[in-house]
C-alpha cells in the first residue's frame, strides 16, 4: 500500500493543470452502452476510478481502448455486443458509481443486474432513488442475493420528481430516458457541470435532451443513438484543491485549464476569507499573501458550496485566524479527516452535522489515514502547511480520483513523495526482549 511522505512549508509558485473531470467520465463511459457504435472520450482523467470502470464495462463485452502516448488521456468505447449485462458485486463493492450502468442497460437490453452497493464511509448512500425513477419508466424491479435486477420491454416516458436531489441518480435515469418511448419530464434534478456534460454527449449521439444543467429537464425519448466523439469537462474539484492549496500556503499559483465558472461558490467563500481570485479564461490565480479570515461553510447541492471540498476547506479553515462553522448537509458522516487534523494539532470539534473549527492552531507532521477520496486531499493541504513530516497512509483513496497529484504538486513546489509498503509485513522481535 503506498503513502506519501510530505514535508510542509513551501508556498506553491508557478501554474498546475487540471485533469478531466473524473465524476463527468463516469457517467459519460456508462453512456456508451446505450450505442453499438463507438464513442470517443477526451480528456480522460487517469485515475483509478476511470480503470475500474474501464474493467466493468469490459465484463459486459466492452471493447475499450484507453490511449497511450500523445492520446494518452483518450479512451474508444464500443458496446456493440453486451454478453452479460451485468454489475458483479467485486466491482461495485469498490466503486458505487458502477451503478451507472443500470439506467443505460436496461434501456438497451430490456435487462440488468447490478450489484447493491452496501454502506459508505461518508453515509448510507441509498440507491432507491435510481430505483424509483426506473420503476416510474415501466421497469420491473426486484431484489435478491444482494443484486437487484431490473427488466423492461420498453421503457415508457414519465414524470418523475426525485424527493431529493442526487447526482448519479439523475444521471442514471436521463440514460435510461433517452431510449424510452415518449417523453420524461423529470423534476428536482442536480444541476452539477458533470449532468449537463452528459446531456451534451448524449446530444452529440442523437438524443433530444433539453434543460440539463436546470432543475427540469425533458427528454424526448428516440429508438436508437450513435457514436460520436467529446471531450470531458476539467474536473472542478481537482481544480478547487489546487486553489485552496495556494491559498493556504501563501502561494501564487495559477490553476490552469479550468472552469472558472464552475468554481464560484469556492471562490466566493475564498474571497471572503482574504485571499486574492483573479479568474482569467480557462485559469485561476491565487495569491494567498495576507492572514486568512474565518468564514462559514454550508455544503449544498450545485450551484451551492460543494460536499467534496469540504474536507480541504476544512483544512484551510484551521489556518484561519478565528472560528469557522462546516455544515455538512449532502452526506451524514463526512468529517472522518477532522480526527486526522486534531492529530495534527488542529482545534475541530464535531456536533453532529457540525464542525466548529477554532483557528489558528499550527499543524505538525504525523501519521495520518486516509479515509475516503476528499479526505485524502484536505490532509495532503494539511501537510503542506504542517510543520516537520506528514506521512499519509492509504493514498489508494487520492488515487482514485486525483491524477498523479503529487507529481503535479511538486512540480509547483511542494516537497511530496510515493513510498510503497514501509515497513516488512513480519515484524520480528529482537532476541530477549518482548
Ligand atoms: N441519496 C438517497 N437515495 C438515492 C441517491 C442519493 O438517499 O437513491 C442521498 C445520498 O445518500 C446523499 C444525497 O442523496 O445523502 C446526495 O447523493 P448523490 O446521489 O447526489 O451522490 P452520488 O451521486 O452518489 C455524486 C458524486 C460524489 C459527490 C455527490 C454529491 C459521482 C460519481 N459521485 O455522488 O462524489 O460527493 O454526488 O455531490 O458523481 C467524490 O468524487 O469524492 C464523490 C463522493
Amino acid at each position: 500500500m503506498d503513502k506519501f511522505v510530505v514535508r510542509g512549508g513551501n508556498p506553491l509558485l508557478g501554474t498546475i493543470r487540471v485533469s478531466g473531470a473524473k465524476n463527468a467520465a463516469l457517467p459519460c463511459m456508462a453512456a456508451s452502452l446505450l450505442t453499438t457504435a463507438p464513442v470517443v472520450l477526451e480528456n480522460i482523467p487517469q485515475v483509478r476510478d476511470i480503470e475500474t470502470e474501464r474493467r466493468l464495462l469490459a465484463s459486459m463485452g466492452a471493447e475499450v481502448e484507453l490511449g497511450y502516448g500523445r492520446a494518452q488521456h483518450r479512451t474508444t468505447l464500443c458496446c456493440a455486443r453486451l454478453e452479460s449485462p451485468e454489475a458483479p458485486y467485486d466491482l461495485v463493492k469498490t466503486m458505487r458509481a458502477s451503478t451507472l450502468v443500470l439506467g443505460p442497460l436496461v434501456a438497451r437490453c430490456g435487462v440488468a443486474r447490478v450489484s447493491l452497493p452496501g454502506g459508505c464511509a461518508i453515509g448510507a448512500r441509498p440507491i432507491d432513488l435510481h430505483i424509483k425513477g426506473l420503476e416510474r419508466l415501466g421497469a420491473t424491479i426486484t431484489q435478491e442475493h444482494g443484486y437487484i435486477e431490473a427488466r423492461a420491454q420498453r421503457l415508457r416516458g414519465a414524470h418523475v420528481v426525485f424527493d431529493r436531489i442526487t447526482v448519479t441518480g439523475t444521471e442514471d435515469l436521463l440514460m435510461a430516458a433517452t431510449l424510452a418511448e415518449g417523453e420524461t419530464l423529470m423534476e428536482n434534478c442536480a444541476c452539477e457541470p458533470e449532468v449537463a456534460d452528459l446531456a451534451t454527449l448524449l446530444n452529440k449521439m442523437g438524443a433530444r435532451i433539453e434543460g440539463a444543467g436546470t432543475p427540469t429537464i425533458r427528454v424526448h425519448g428516440v429508438t436508437s443513438l450513435s457514436g460520436t466523439r467529446h471531450r470531458i469537462i476539467p474536473d472542478r474539484i481537482e481544480a478547487g484543491t489546487f486553489v485552496v492549496a495556494a491559498a493556504l500556503t501563501g502561494g501564487d499559483l495559477i490553476v490552469s485549464g479550468c472552469d472558472p465558472h464552475h468554481l464560484t461558490a469556492l471562490l466566493d467563500k475564498l474571497r471572503e476569507c482574504g485571499v486574492e481570485i483573479r479568474p482569467n479564461g480557462d485559469s485561476v490565480r491565487v495569491i494567498g499573501n495576507g492572514p486568512l479570515q474565518p468564514a462559514d461553510v454550508n455544503t449544498e447541492e450545485y450551484p451551492g458550496f460543494p460536499t467534496d471540498m469540504q474536507a480541504q476547506y476544512m483544512t484551510l479553515a484551521t489556518q484561519a485566524e478565528g472560528s469557522s462553522v462546516i455544515t455538512e448537509n449532502i452526506f451524514e458522516n463526512r468529517f472522518m479527516h477532522a480526527l486526522e487534523m486534531v492529530r495534527m494539532g488542529a482545534n475541530i470539534k464535531i456536533e453532529g452535522r457540525r464542525a466548529i473549527v477554532r483557528g489558528k492552531t499550527p499543524l505538525s507532521g504525523a501519521a495520518v489515514l486516509a479515509s475516503d477520496l476528499r479526505a485524502s486531499a484536505s490532509l495532503v493541504l494539511a501537510a503542506l502547511v504542517a510543520d516537520g513530516e506528514t506521512i499519509i497512509d492509504r493514498v489508494y483513496h487520492i488515487d482514485r480520483g486525483y491524477e498523479r497529484i503529487e507529481e503535479k504538486l511538486r512540480s509547483v513546489g511542494a516537497e511530496i513523495k510515493r513510498i510503497g509498503e514501509m515497513f516488512p509485513k513480519r515484524i520480528t522481535v529482537p532476541a530477549g526482549r518482548g
